[in-house]
């Protein structure tokens, strides 16, 4: 079966690009920028990723990424990342990443642009991975300044495939972000919100109705709400569940408790996506044989989870021709 799965063409839809960050690397980039970190060695760094909720691990995400200085540095990033993903079976890969968390360090957004887009067309002529860029707005930061972002965002409007809505979800709704979700929209760029992954399902509605998504990240509390349940399967929005993710952050307490059997069960549109891969336990083959291992799900249900992200993805028709 991990065979099947590896060789399955899957499109990743829900990934932040610095949660892709391993210890390995995060040393030699350390010691590159002359940076001190505060662990004495990859093993000191594993054994710090024991997360209680997500804040405790964005807490260690902020702090790992401090690594990341110079265009280089993005583009090394991105391109670890790739070939990784590329020997899993994964053909195209929809990055999140976090300008703000960059800018308050003083990195500014045209050294992160220029990395990770060198990146993309490596990985592109390299591997044969096609890629899409999400620029996530930090919801625990005020609107106002995910609105100086996506001004001074100017120049890379064209380049940017969505905006995006993550960091600590309690307390942050979709709402306080309505007026910069508009402008989106008005520039013609499409919209993706993280809810509903410790947040009520209010911030999925909120997320649908606020912001105008066409994906709703992680969205598995939504089950706490059946009307809700209706409109997402009758709507066919896509959720990207993230299962190691949701485990490791204790979303739920095991695999086994995952909600994905009942969501599935709902007719929901549902891909498989790994979040922070360097942080919960693997990437996009480990969640898909995590999903195996836990719920003995059949060849034809992780093609049909593989087909749902090829077909929500950004990406041309001729290129998702050629992989469905
Ligand atoms: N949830 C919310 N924000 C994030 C995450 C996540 O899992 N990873 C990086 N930013
Ligand atoms: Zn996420």
């Amino acid at each position: 079966m991990r065979d099947f799965l590896r060789r399955l063409p899957k499109a990743e839809l829900h990934l932040h690009i610095e949660g892709s960050l391993e210890p390995e690397l995060m040393f030699s980039l350390a010691e590159r920028n002359g940076i001190r970190l505060p662990y004495g060695s990859v093993e000191e760094v594993r054994a710090a990723y024991d997360f209680a909720d997500l804040q405790s691990f964005l807490d260690l995400y902020y702090q790992g990424m401090s690594v990341l200085r110079t265009a280089e540095d993005f583009h090394d990033l991105a391109m670890d990342y790739f070939r990784r993903a590329s020997a899993e079976g994964v053909v195209h890969v929809e990055m999140h990443f976090d300008p703000q968390a960059h800018l308050a360090r003083g990195v500014e957004l045209p050294v992160v642009m220029e990395g990770l887009s060198r990146a993309r067309r490596q990985a592109w002529r390299e591997l044969g991975v096609s890629s899409a860029m999400i620029l996530a707005f930090l919801r625990d930061r005020p609107a106002e300044e995910a609105m100086q972002v996506l001004e001074s965002a100017a120049p890379y409007w064209e380049m940017l495939d969505a905006v995006g809505l993550d960091s600590a979800e309690q307390g942050n709704p979709p709402e306080k972000f309505a007026a910069v979700f508009r402008f989106a929209r008005e520039l013609g760029i499409p919209r993706v919100a993280h809810a509903g992954e410790e947040g009520p399902p209010a911030y999925i509605r909120e997320a649908l109705d606020l912001l105008d998504v066409c994906r709703i990240d992680h969205g598995v509390r939504c089950l706490e709400d059946p009307t809700l349940v209706a409109r997402l399967r009758d709507e066919r929005v896509v959720l990207t569940v993230c299962p190691l993710s949701n485990v490791r952050l204790r979303v739920v307490e095991r695999m086994s408790d995952h909600p994905l059997p009942q969501l599935l069960e709902a007719g929901l549109t549902l891909t498989l996506n790994s979040d922070d891969p360097a942080y919960f336990g693997g990437g996009m083959l480990e969640n898909f044989a995590a999903c195996h291992e836990a719920f003995g799900w059949s060849k034809e249900t992780f093609t049909g989870l593989a087909r749902n992200a090829l077909e929500a993805a950004f990406m041309s028709d001729e290129r998702r021709q050629a992989l469905l």
